[in-house]
């Protein structure tokens, strides 16, 4: 039987850059402000350690984790709260870290039942987005890169929980393509 292949799309060295120039826009945009910033679990960690060092104003972390149902490889649009923000969003400047937009749906799911909590402020900064597999109007206030529709693992990224330690971003390509 043929083995996964993985195949490089954005190298280790472009995404540090990357999160470097997010991370310069972040600070100028909430200058003097602190941030509260929640990752959603599992995807976002490496993401989110990446960037908060690179912040310059007082951050507070915290993490939600949540779960959609379906193929390990779609997301099919339900989402399922496993761990909800420990900290007080009333107020907050509220700055929620995702690996990746696909079709929206948790985020505009998440965006919505956080907003209800009334932070002062809510954006969200994503690594990837795939404009192209929008099923929901959603748009990202940061997004690190848009990419087309491929089926992508590290810095993150999983697939079947694997290869999320990959320190670039990768093309999946299973054994059987
Ligand atoms: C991924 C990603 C987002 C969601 C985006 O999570 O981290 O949470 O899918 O997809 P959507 O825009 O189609 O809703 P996943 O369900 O793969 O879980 P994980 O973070 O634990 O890897």
């Amino acid at each position: 039987m043929p083995e996964d292949r993985l195949e490089l799309l954005i190298p280790e060295v472009a995404v540090q850059a990357k999160i470097g120039e997010l991370a310069a826009q972040i600070n100028q945009d909430y200058a003097g402000r602190e941030l509260l910033v929640v990752g959603i679990l599992r995807g976002a960690f490496i993401f989110l350690a990446d960037l908060v060092r690179k912040l310059e104003m007082p951050v507070v972390v915290d993490f939600m984790a949540v779960s959609s149902y379906g193929q390990a490889t779609s997301s099919s649009g339900v989402v399922r709260i496993l761990k909800d923000v420990d900290e007080s969003v009333a107020g907050s400047n509220l700055l929620l870290i995702e690996d990746i937009v696909d079709t929206g749906l948790t985020l505009k799911y998440l965006s919505e039942y956080l907003r209800a909590k009334q932070p002062a402020d809510l954006r969200i900064c994503t690594l990837l987005d795939k404009p192209d597999r929008r099923k929901v109007d959603f748009k990202p206030d940061y997004i690190g890169f848009s990419i087309p529709d491929h089926f992508v693992v590290g810095c993150g990224l999983d697939c079947g929980q694997r290869f999320r330690n990959l320190p670039g971003i990768y093309i999946y390509h299973p054994g059987n393509e």
